[in-house]
């Protein structure tokens, strides 16, 4: 049973990704074969500078590290150190029905939000096929925003198992519906692109500023709180804190006499001790690019190998060789 998911180098992890992404793809290792790899390539589908595209595949590489990716036991990569997957791709895109691509959602909402198409955008769900399939990958746990690319990589094996015989794993999507969607520190769902991010790795002072910024309502501290499930500082101190000492503070908030300062220098306290090792190891990890950079030369390595006999059985189905 092997499980792949792929990384997209975009800018800095906050606890968002950690606990809907990064926690349950490490937790993952102790179950199974594990694939995890750095969509560079699916990151140049957003023009970005070259220097800042090599600086966010590296700190990506830190993050999943540090947080307890265990290159011993898992295959870490980086998406271009293995270029097959382009090949892949274009044998891919050529049983891809254009309608089927016309169809993507994804595609479609950056063309709304003003996006200028291009090819890559376009093909984008073709090269996320040819990732997974290459490696021969039985189960891709995602976000739900990825489950349309999912359908359509299924799609695709399904076509050219159709067109040359079977030849491709077909693929289950794993969508963590369960993992609870993280407040940011305005209330809605955290995101990058809402600017109401807490990062995993940063400045001390700048994230306790963050934290001690969490937007709260004027009720005075000796006021009890019925809703104190549903104040921001305890939904986010259940992730860091054991499960007593949140109630705790969750039971004193609804009681009344605890202020809302307390509770998020409580907060940030949890919160920073919770990634101390984390951040420790990355601090470690950055002082030792070697060390890094001989990480993803294995990893692509092991990648290539079970890469190269899977393009080759695609290679001899659809005559090639
Ligand atoms: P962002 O919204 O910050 O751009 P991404 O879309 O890059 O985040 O998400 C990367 C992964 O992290 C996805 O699997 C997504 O489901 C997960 N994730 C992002 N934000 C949250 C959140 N607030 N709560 C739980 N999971 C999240
Ligand atoms: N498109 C995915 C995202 O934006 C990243 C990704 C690229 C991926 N290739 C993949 C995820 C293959 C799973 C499998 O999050």
């Amino acid at each position: 049973m092997r499980t792949l998911t792929g990384i997209t180098p975009s800018g800095t992890v906050h606890i968002g990704n950690y606990f809907g992404a990064m926690r349950p793809a490490i937790e993952a290792q102790a179950r199974g074969e594990c694939f995890y790899f750095i969509a560079d390539y699916h990151s140049m589908t957003s023009p970005v500078d070259p220097a800042e595209r090599r600086r966010s595949t590296y700190g990506v590489a830190l993050d999943w590290l540090a947080c307890g990716l265990d290159p011993q036991h898992s295959v870490f990569w980086r998406q271009s150190d293995v270029p097959e997957v382009a090949e892949l791709m274009w044998i891919l895109g050529s049983v891809t029905p254009m309608g089927l691509l016309e169809r993507a959602h994804s595609y479609k909402d950056k063309i709304a939000k003003g996006l200028s198409p291009n090819f890559g955008l376009f093909a984008y769900p073709v090269l996320m096929a040819a990732d997974i399939l290459l490696y021969d990958t039985n189960r891709v746990p995602v976000g739900k925003d990825q489950k349309q690319h999912l359908e359509m990589t299924r799609d695709i094996a399904i076509k050219f198992n159709e067109t040359y015989g079977e030849t491709l794993v077909v693929p289950e999507a794993v969508i963590r519906e369960d993992v609870a969607l993280v407040p940011g520190l305005d209330g809605q769902k955290m995101s990058k692109s809402y600017g109401n991010a807490v990062e995993l790795f940063g400045d001390e002072k700048v994230l306790r500023k963050k934290i001690m910024g969490l937007v709260m309502d004027s009720r005075t501290p000796a006021e009890p709180k019925p809703d104190a499930d549903q104040n921001l500082a305890i939904r986010l101190l259940k992730l860091f804190a054991p499960g007593e000492v949140a109630l705790d503070f969750e039971q004193r908030l609804r009681a009344g006499g605890l202020g809302y300062g307390d509770l998020k220098k409580t907060l940030f306290e949890h919160y920073w001790n919770y990634f101390a090792a984390a951040r420790a190891r990355r601090a470690e990890l950055a002082a030792n690019p070697d060390y890094v950079n001989r990480v993803l030369a294995e990893g692509a390595t092991r990648a290539r190998a079970v890469a190269a006999g899977v393009l080759g059985r695609v290679r001899k189905a659809s005559g090639l060789e």
